[in-house]
């Protein structure tokens, strides 16, 4: 496709590129298929086409950026002028933590290819060249973690022509979904704060923007920037962002006007207005979007426990937060980047909430592309930062294959398991030979058990030893890569005796007398500095988990293991250390060797740290951090702690797949097992997933003493259910009681 530029550096500023369309005769259909680099809106008219915003969303850019189709038909016979406006977005903006600016490009381009179909067969088509013009455009600044102004006074101008762009990007169809608005929230309260702010509060953390519906003086401004948290005084606090500055600042044209934000998008629950032109703050002027990919809906859940339900919730709004285009690790900072670790660790559960497979289609793509030669994977994909700059780390590269396999498991779409399937191999086969040590990952730098609480006080990476994670999860990569090449009918010998090396190498070197330990070539990992004994420690909870969890130990282990696990966690207070890499699993590691009752204890622990801590703390998202806001109302360190973060939320998946039991057992639901493990402190429970053969629904409650079950097996699914009590049952479609 032909690209063009501006005929001048815009700088921070968005530009419109625009044509009158003329075609020889009436068409009778017309289409336009258009991608910028940049984020873009197609208008006909000055009318936006679609409802979908942020496009053409975030990929490899430099190796596929997406384009999309749209039907201009109806519009042209209002108008015939045609514009693409262009801000900067992901692509042109600032990107990553490294605050990289202009990280893919530092120019707006677009794109476009304008087909127009006659009644006698033939067609015309007219391209981005050099007849098209360039206005300047009202939003007068724009970036990703900055924010934007709008200047509604600011009339368009041409400033020429646009250019031949010199550089130009791959198109290819658009893959993923599409981002959309999809939830309207008006503020419920105005607050001023004990330092005289007036900010609104809209009851809900989120990703989006604010809308405003206003008519001001021509001229007036109305700025405001936004905050996930009040202080413990009640003020407007946004030092968590660090450097995003995220405000918005609209200019008002005189007349009465709907204005947004066009390229960018914040995440907040706040706002806090800095400028405002009126005597009093009129709540009716704004309300908050929320925008996210536009995935359908497909698990629900209710208990009788009013916390669980509200943790529940904020499961489901971590989700609409982070799953922007891309799986990020929160909206609001610099950062909403997608973190590899993040994603994995929450996959299954964004599976049962939604239905994903489009969205980690297109993530996963863009994974496999900057997958290395070699076969590293890095931090965060689609890259933001130089090849390197972030970790090749265990349990963040080992996305590439919890991933597909997940996601094979929920959809059963083989094309995409075998679509990723070369990305999985090879990311198995890089830790095989990644350092000295053959069946274990020895060196390398990580994230560890990233922010457990078992090191000491501000330590981001937990004490569990690094290598024993990094050869835990080679190990379980490998069992993902036998699995799928399995289902894919592939020869995977190779990796089944890998498998069985690494699991007997773990053994020798991480377990001793049926507990946790290093020894024999698990010693000859050199330790940085900071990160030496006693700060690293395997004497850990999620070591144990790692151990239960992936079928590490052997069989005679197992019970000592899990008794250990429980003791731990009953010592501690019933209270978990675990971080990112062993809270996915640890409530799984319980229930599944006997524990299934402390695995409760620990989901309904109210005191830090806990699930619930955060939802007595009033959130409304999940935490980064178990103690983002602490018991006197105080602050983790600014330097990380976002209100917004999904990772913890996997806790879902073993609300659904264990408390309520509904468990895959061939791929898309088409067998499962549903094996509930009630509890009386819940009352009752009820967990249902529309799948492609219909609704699955697992039911329980508590009459007095007495568990009554109700399971809901739409036809095509074959379920075995096992209920606490040793009863079972093969059954087809159906509603069963017990
Ligand atoms: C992110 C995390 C991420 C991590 C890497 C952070 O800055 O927000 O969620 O996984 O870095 O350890």
């Amino acid at each position: 496709m032909n690209w063009i530029k501006a005929c001048k550096d815009m700088g921070d500023a968005a530009v419109c590129f625009q044509k009158e369309l003329c075609f020889s005769k009436e068409p009778q259909r017309v289409e336009a298929t258009v991608t910028a680099m940049g984020v873009y809106n197609l208008l006909v008219g000055g009318k936006k086409m679609g409802d979908q915003v942020l496009t053409p969303g975030w990929t490899s850019y430099h190796e596929r950026i997406q384009s999309k189709t749209y039907d201009i038909t109806e519009a042209l016979k209002e108008s015939k002028t045609v514009a693409i406006e262009v801000g900067r977005g992901w692509g042109v903006g600032t990107i990553g933590f490294t605050h990289n600016e202009h990280f893919y490009d530092d120019t707006l381009r677009a794109t476009a290819k304008i087909t127009a179909y006659f009644e006698d067969g033939s067609f015309e088509m007219i391209e981005t060249d050099e007849s098209w013009d360039c206005y300047t455009h009202p939003v007068t600044y724009t970036d990703i973690y900055n924010g934007e102004i709008w200047d509604g006074t600011l009339i368009p101008q041409c400033i020429g022509k646009a250019v031949h762009s010199e550089k130009s990007y791959p198109v290819v169809d658009q893959i993923g979904e599409d981002i959309k608005p999809q939830e309207r929230l008006k503020p419920i309260e105005v607050i001023t704060t004990p330092k005289g702010e007036k900010v609104l509060d809209f009851g809900q953390n989120m990703t989006g923007w604010i809308e405003l519906a206003v008519k001001g003086e021509k001229g007036a401004v109305i700025a405001f920037d936004h905050g996930e948290v009040l202080d413990k005084e009640g003020n407007f606090y946004n030092d968590n962002y660090r450097s995003a500055k995220t405000y918005a600042k609209f200019i008002l044209s005189g007349e009465q006007e709907t204005l947004a934000p066009h390229f960018t998008f914040y995440g907040f629950r706040y706002i806090r207005l800095s400028e405002y032109p009126f005597e009093e703050v009129d709540p009716k002027q704004f309300t908050a979007v929320a925008v996210h990919s536009d995935m359908k809906r497909t698990g629900d859940f209710h208990c009788g426990n009013a916390l669980i339900n509200q943790l529940y919730h904020n499961v489901i709004w971590g989700q609409k937060s982070n799953y922007l285009d891309v799986p990020t690790d929160c909206p609001q900072r610099d950062e909403r980047l997608g973190w590899t670790g993040d994603a994995q660790v929450f996959c299954r559960t964004a599976a049962i909430n939604y239905h994903v497979e489009k969205f980690f289609k297109k993530w996963l793509g863009d994974m496999a592309i900057e997958q290395w030669e070699e076969g590293q994977v890095e931090g965060i994909v689609p890259r933001a930062m130089y090849k390197g700059r972030t970790r090749v780390s265990a349990a963040w590269g080992d996305a590439a294959c919890i991933c597909p396999w997940e996601i094979y498991l929920a959809y059963g779409n083989k094309e995409m398991l075998q679509e990723h399937f070369p990305m999985m191999k090879k990311w198995v086969d890089y830790m095989h030979g990644a350092g000295s040590e053959e069946f274990l990952w020895l060196d390398g730098r990580h994230y560890g058990d990233w922010l457990a609480m078992d090191a000491g006080d501000g330590i981001y990476m937990g004490a569990t030893p690094t290598h024993m994670i990094g050869t835990a999860f080679f190990a379980y990569s490998c069992s993902l890569v036998v699995k799928a090449g399995k289902e894919l009918g592939e020869d995977v010998s190779d990796y089944e005796a890998l498998y069985k090396n690494v699991v007997a190498k773990f053994r020798e070197c991480y377990i001793e007398d049926g507990k946790p330990c290093e020894r024999g070539a698990a010693l000859k990992n050199v330790y940085p500095a900071d990160r030496k004994p006693p700060v690293i420690n395997p004497d850990t909870q999620t070591a144990r988990v790692l151990m239960l969890h992936f079928n590490l130990c052997e069989e005679k282990d197992r019970a000592g293991l899990a008794k250990q696990l429980a003791d731990m966690v009953v010592a501690n207070g019933t209270h978990l250390t675990t971080g990112f890499v062993g809270t996915p699993y640890l409530l799984h590691a319980l229930s599944d060797n006997g524990y299934g009752k402390l695995a409760y204890d620990l989901l309904l622990q109210e005191s830090f740290p806990s699930w619930l801590f955060s939802v007595k703390q009033g959130a409304t998202t999940m935490w980064e951090h178990w103690d983002g806001i602490k018991e006197d109302g105080s602050f983790w360190s600014t330097d990380m702690n976002s209100y917004n973060h999904y990772a913890y939320g996997s806790v879902f998946d073993w609300i659904f797949g264990k408390a309520a039991g509904i468990q895959i057992e061939k791929p898309a639901y088409e067998e499962v097992k549903i094996a509930p493990i009630p509890d009386a402190r819940m009352g009752h429970m009820t967990a249902s997933i529309e799948t492609r053969f219909g609704k699955l629904l697992s039911h329980w409650e508590y009459r007095g003493e007495k568990v009554l079950y109700r399971f809901e097996i739409p036809a095509g699914i074959t379920a075995k259910i096992a209920l606490p009590d040793g009863r079972e049952e093969t059954v087809g479609e159906g509603i069963y009681m017990y």
